[in-house]
Parts: structure tokens; sequence; C-alpha cells
């Protein structure tokens, strides 16, 4: 396949090696400025171009959306009338109604349309998912997740910062691979509950520390606690049933070694766990791209794809909405 990147940032980086390692030839990559766009163009081997319509005029197969989300919606749509399959980053978008209009545009061209949600491809919460599809903890009865990091010095001065540009802050930024992996796990809930804070004003008016709770029709309660004040990065995932526990903790490299840990429910033994400790470096950004790979030669609609990144989307923001309403909101109502 033709690939081309829009983007020649952080997620560039990572995933444009990966794309060439497949055997696939990046045609072409832009940024904000061409010259932005020079280096990463010399490392991938490809053509660096002054614009995204550029990237989607050069014969793509598909295209690699690696932008900041003010511009994912527009960038993605046209490379989709085109015929281009179209990985995009998350937050899939900036509003709810670009997000249908990506989900639409994809079917109507009957091309595959993925969000990027790596966390799904860390081997720990496979392996997590595994246990629980197996039914080894039972019926779930609770999910809680944390996702932490520390802020960088000079995040005012980035995007991430800018509401114009970022769909929102930190629940947004990070929490929303932890409601991707919700879904996941337990599908849409019916009901969110959330309080965000700015204390530090280091993101503001994005918030920069947010806990979350979401309810399912069975009464599951998922709590999340996303923040960018947490000084020491942590990531994990836990799934907590009738008959016991599993937990994904860390994400390799500043995370933690990346774990999965089954415990089974005894009242009685001695406490025991099964932990299976993922080694090597983070393979998350391959096995997606081959998820990508795979759905555009079957057809086959991939995990994570464009509807996932709509309703994750939705979460983030019926979230928001109970912040600002200081209320419980039906998601089966938030739009
Ligand atoms: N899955 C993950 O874990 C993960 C991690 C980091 C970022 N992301 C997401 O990836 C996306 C990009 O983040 P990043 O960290 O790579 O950002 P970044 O700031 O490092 O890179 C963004 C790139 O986009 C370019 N750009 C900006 N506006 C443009 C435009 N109009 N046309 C063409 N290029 C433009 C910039 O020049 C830059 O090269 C965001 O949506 C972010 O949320 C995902």
């Amino acid at each position: 396949m033709k690939i081309g990147i829009v983007g020649a940032g952080l997620q560039a980086k990572r995933r444009g090696p990966i794309v060439l390692q497949s055997k696939h030839e990046i045609v072409s990559i832009t940024a904000e400025h061409l010259d932005l766009a020079k280096p990463l163009a010399k490392e991938l081997g490809c053509k660096p171009v002054s614009n995204w319509m550029d990237v989607v005029n050069s014969g793509i197969d598909a295209l690699l959306v690696c932008t900041p989300p003010h511009v994912h919606a527009q960038i993605s749509i046209e490379a989709m009338k085109k015929g281009i399959h179209v990985l995009c980053e998350k937050p899939l978008c900036t509003t709810m109604s670009d997000a249908e209009q990506m989900v639409k545009t994809a079917k109507e061209n009957n091309v595959i349309l993925k969000c990027g949600f790596n966390h799904r491809y860390h081997p720990a919460i496979r392996q997590v998912k595994k246990w629980v599809d197996e039914g080894q903890i039972g019926e779930i009865t609770f999910i809680r997740s944390i996702y932490g990091i520390g802020a960088r010095p000079d995040v005012q001065k980035e995007w991430r910062s800018n509401p114009k540009i970022a769909a929102g802050g930190q629940l947004m930024e990070q929490g929303i691979h932890c409601i991707d992996l919700m879904r996941w796990f337990v599908g849409n809930p019916n009901e969110v509950v959330c309080l965000t804070s700015t204390p530090h004003s280091l993101i503001e008016p994005l918030e920069d520390n947010a806990f979350v709770t979401f309810k399912t029709e069975k009464s599951q309660l998922v709590n999340i606690h996303s923040s960018i004040l947490q000084w020491k990065n942590h990531f994990s995932f836990e799934v907590f049933g009738t008959g016991g526990y599993a937990i994904m903790d860390g994400l390799g490299g500043s995370y933690g070694v990346e774990k999965a840990i089954l415990g089974k429910r005894d009242p009685f033994g001695p406490f025991a766990e099964n932990i299976v400790e993922f080694r090597g470096g983070d393979v998350s950004w391959k096995l997606e791209w081959e998820e990508f790979e795979n759905s555009i030669k079957t057809g086959k609609e991939p995990e994570g794809n464009g509807t996932d990144g709509y309703e994750s989307l939705r979460m983030v923001f019926a979230a928001y909405q109970s912040q600002r309403e200081k209320r419980t909101v039906n998601l089966n109502e938030a739009k």
C-alpha cells in the first residue's frame, strides 16, 4: 500500500517507522509548515509536502492523521471521500457532529476508519480481556482505572492547553483511553457523574484533573481518574468480578513494567495471584497497525473503529456536561 501522513510530531514519529517495517511505502508527509515535515520525511524516505491536501492527493491508499484534534475531521473526511482508508488519532475530533460525519463518510465510501486507541493492543490488557472473557473472574462488578502523568513544565505553550485546538483537557487527552477500554469490557454505560478541576491552572481553562464514575444497566460501576498532576506516571485498569479480579498495571517505560494480574476470590486460602510481566518495548503501535492493515485487506471493521471513536467522545462530553450542570447525566439522552 501507499501511505500518507499528516502531522510530523510525536505520533507520526511513533507510527511512521512501524509502517515502514510492514513493508508499505510512505509516499508523502506534511506538518503545519513544510520545514517541520522535512526531518521526518528524510527519516521515513518520503516526500515532504506543504499541506495536507497535497498528501491526500499524492496517490495514497491509506492516511495516518497525526495532527492535533481540531483538524482531524476535515482531513479525514476529504481523504475518505477519495476512497482513502484513515487511521485517525484519538480523540476522533472535537465535536459530535463532526464525529457523526466522519463515521457516515467512511460508510458511504466503503473505507476503513480506525481511531487510534493503541491501549487495546497492549499485551497486558489483552491478557486481562482474555481472562475476563474466559469467565475467570465471574461477572464484572466494577472497574477502576487511573491514568496519571506529570505535566511538562511548558504545557501551557502546547496545543493541549488551547481549547480551540484540543477537544478537552486531561480527560479527553488521556482519560479517553480508559473510557475506550471501559466500553470494550462492559459496553456503553447508562449514567455518568464527573468532577473536574484546574487547581494549578496548568492548562486552564481545560481540566488537569478529572474523577468520573459511570454506571451500566447491570449496575456495574466504572471509576476513572485522569490527571496531569500525578508527577510519577501511572496507568492501571482493574476489573473486579464476582469470582476474582484481573488487573493491568503499567504500560512499560516510565509507567513501570507492564503486568497482567489475576486473583481469585477465596475467603479461606492465602492470597495468591497469577502475575504475568511483559518485557521488551511497546508493541501496541505495531499490533494496532496490523489490525488496520488487516481490516483494509478483509473489509472487516477493526477494533477501535470510527464508531468507537464517536462513542468515547460522546462519553467524555457527557462527563463534561455532568461537571457543568452539577448532576448525573443519563447517557441515553446525552448527545
Ligand atoms: N494514542 C496515544 O497514546 C497518543 C499519544 C499522544 C498523542 N496522541 C494524539 O495524537 C494527535 C497528535 O498528537 P502529537 O502528540 O503527535 O502532537 P504533536 O504536537 O507532537 O504533533 C502534531 C503535528 O501536527 C502538525 N500539524 C498541526 N496542525 C496541522 C495542520 N493543520 N496540517 C498539517 N499538520 C499539522 C504539527 O506541525 C505537528 O507536526 C493528537 O490527537 C493526540 O491526542 C495520541
